[in-house]
């Protein structure tokens, strides 16, 4: 034999490896040898009529595609597969050269309409989906809501960040940061790198909540003025609150609890009280109401104040205020009558001490409400019995004796 015929039965070997490699290949098995990876480099070349691989399929000029994106293409002579039936229908696939069903996913932002559909839809405003879901996948039928107090601009969010929209009476807050701790003097702020979280305002502040922004902070409510709860929006729920008024006008009017009221002073002055969450141009807010003359008042009724670091899960403490007429109250031995000129619609009342043939109440009474002295019975009068060392009125009807002479 020449060396020429040597090198002839050489190549036609080669040849023939090669096409054995070829119809591994078109059975799908991996191809790893150096005449493979040469051969995969020449696939697009390769004929339709010898049957495309998977992730190809034949174009009428003869020859083999990668499967377009959308579709799905099991090889051989077989047409791209669209992973979604109708046209308005969104399952997609990551990328060209798809193999298989398990390559149509729901894109970020969208969620399939059911189960079992290849229907997707938007995720609603509010909510987002990150990443591609294969179809067959629970989460490719859910969105997850924004954190509560933030929203999404449009439909259709792709990232947490995208919440970015703050619900109003929230505020962006940084975790971690300390709220209400001043800095000492030139000391420099922690760098603050966690994503602001959406916070519910505080209470004596408002939050007209906005687009994000690290800057969006509650505003404190001018003149001390409360707001009811956490999570006011406006500067409208600024107010006075129950059992106090507004001492003052302009920028230095403050807040101030109502006055309980002295016997002691000359001339005395009646306990008051204020039962509404007032605002603050409300001609009632410049005082609080009278509960009568020589009738005190107490702050024995709750009011709700809220932690300045409550997330909107804490429970308030409570502030006892002087905020309905239940705080107005009357002595041992004393009653309480219409004072001269008020009529049963518009009463105003006054205290009375029960001295004279009468008896009043027995103990402390609370609350706005006629409580005549009772006379003692016919031919009865009071004697140095249940007599009041506070108010020197009688408390009990065992004051009312017959007196010597008389029965
Ligand atoms: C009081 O203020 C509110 C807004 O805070 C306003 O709507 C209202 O007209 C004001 N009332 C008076 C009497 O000025
Ligand atoms: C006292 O309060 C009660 C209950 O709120 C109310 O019905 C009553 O009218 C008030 N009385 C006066 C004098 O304000």
């Amino acid at each position: 034999m020449s060396s020429c015929s040597v090198l002839l039965l050489l190549c036609l070997l080669a040849v023939h490896a090669i096409s054995s490699e070829s119809r591994l290949l078109s059975s799908g098995s991996s191809l790893d040898t150096a005449a493979g990876r040469l051969l995969r480099q020449y696939q697009p070349l390769a004929s339709a009529a010898q049957g495309c691989s998977p992730g190809q399929y034949p174009t009428s000029q003869g020859g083999c595609e990668a499967c377009p994106k959308g579709s799905w293409c099991p090889g051989g002579a077989a047409a791209p597969v669209p992973c979604s039936s109708g046209s308005s229908s969104g399952l997609t696939t990551q990328k060209q050269g798809a193999t298989s069903v398990k390559q149509c996913v729901v894109p970020p932002g969208m969620r399939l309409t059911k189960k079992g559909s290849s229907l997707v839809e938007p995720c609603p405003k509010g909510q987002f989906r990150a990443g591609f879901a294969a179809a067959a996948d629970a989460a490719a039928l859910k969105c997850s809501k924004c954190s509560a107090g933030s929203t999404t601009t449009v439909a259709a969010a792709t990232k947490k960040q995208d919440c970015k929209v703050l619900l109003p009476g929230y505020y962006w807050s940084r975790p971690g940061a300390k709220r209400g701790k001043p800095r000492a003097a030139g000391s420099v702020a922690p760098a603050q790198t966690a994503d602001p979280v959406p916070r519910l305002c505080p209470q004596n502040s408002w939050c007209p909540g906005g687009i994000a922004d690290a800057t969006v902070t509650p505003t404190a409510c001018p003149n001390g003025l409360w707001t009811e709860a956490m999570g006011a929006t406006s500067q409208d729920e600024c107010r006075v609150p129950p059992g106090h008024f507004l001492l003052g006008t302009g920028a230095t009017a403050t807040i101030t609890p109502c006055s309980t009221g002295s016997l002691t002073t000359s001339p005395t002055q009646p306990g008051t009280y204020q039962p509404e969450w007032l605002l603050p141009n409300d001609t009632a807010a410049a005082a609080c109401k009278s509960c009568g003359a020589g009738i005190l008042s107490i702050a024995n009724e709750p009011l709700a104040v809220y932690a300045a670091d409550d997330d909107g899960t804490g429970r308030p403490k409570m502030l006892s205020v002087a905020a309905t007429n239940i705080s107005c109250y009357i002595r041992q031995g004393q009653g309480m009558v219409l004072d001269a000129g008020s009529t049963a619609a518009d009463p105003v009342y006054k205290a009375v001490t029960c001295s004279s043939n009468s008896v009043g109440v027995p103990d402390t009474q609370y609350g706005l409400e006629e409580a005549r002295c009772s006379e003692c019975p016919d031919n009865m009068i009071t004697a140095n019995l249940f007599k009041s060392a506070i108010t020197g009125g009688y408390y009990d009807v065992g004051a009312c004796l017959v007196p010597p002479g008389y029965g």
